[in-house]
């Protein structure tokens, strides 16, 4: 499922607006929230965000996740940030050195990064993925990060960003609330299961005692 929202003042009128685009992975337990276009002035500092929904609670001996970077589609994924003995750290490629810090918080499902001193050459395509076992969909976020170096005029923005917002508002909430129905009905799915396990379980256990009884008495 890929939900995308048209912007129609164009490009410029989305300055602020890294939240506005959300992303859900394919249909999985698993969903990764990102904003889909994100647009940064050069030499400041930029929030990249990537949260994702699970129905397990994450379990660090088993949980993994990495960042890359690539400048198109056509060139080759950098690890730049990856989850090594616990915690999720930067790896100091040539690339991004140590501008890219962690600004998450893995309690709250959220694998944010931040890049400091924004370059030009930043630019390009940012790849958050997450495994949780025992899920077994690989999360993938996919964020198109521009650079500028300096701000558009304000038209038109504010109302662009308001219904934005807005819109990206709901598709969180709409999203939010199916992977808890998903959740919900996978646990009822297992109580289920199991309840059918034990009553064939029980089934059983009944028919040894009553043999078990029916030789007593023939003994005795
Ligand atoms: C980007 O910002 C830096 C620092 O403010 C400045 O020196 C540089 O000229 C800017 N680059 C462009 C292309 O505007
Ligand atoms: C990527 O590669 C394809 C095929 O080699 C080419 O048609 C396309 O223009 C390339 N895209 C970019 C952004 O370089
Ligand atoms: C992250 O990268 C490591 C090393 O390449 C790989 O073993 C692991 O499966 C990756 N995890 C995810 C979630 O992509």
């Amino acid at each position: 499922m890929a939900l995308v929202l048209r912007d129609p003042q164009g490009a410029s009128a989305m300055f602020t607006s890294a939240l506005l685009l959300f992303v859900a992975s394919s249909v999985s337990s698993m969903e990764v929230l990102v904003a889909q276009q994100i647009n940064a002035l050069n030499a400041t500092t930029v929030k990249i965000s990537c949260t994702f929904t699970s129905c397990y609670k994450l379990d660090i001996s088993k949980f993994s996740m990495n960042w890359t970077y690539q400048a198109t589609r056509n060139d080759t994924e950098e690890t730049f940030m990856t989850f090594l003995k616990s915690r999720i750290t930067p790896l100091r490629t040539e690339h991004f050195w140590d501008r890219v810090k962690f600004a998450g918080n893995l309690d709250k499902n959220d694998l944010s990064i931040t890049i400091s001193d924004v370059q030009l050459t930043d630019k390009g395509i940012y790849n958050c993925y997450v495994r949780n076992p025992p899920d077994r969909a690989e999360g993938h976020g996919i964020i198109q990060l521009s650079v500028v170096t300096e701000l558009p005029p304000p038209r038109d923005s504010t109302i662009a960003v308001a219904v934005g917002a807005s819109i990206g508002g709901m598709l969180a909430l709409v999203i939010l609330s199916m992977v808890i129905i998903k959740c919900v009905r996978r646990h009822k799915k297992q109580e289920l299961i199991s309840d059918e396990q034990k009553m064939e379980e029980e089934g059983k256990t009944d028919g040894d005692g009553g043999t078990e009884e029916g030789t007593k008495n023939d003994f005795a």
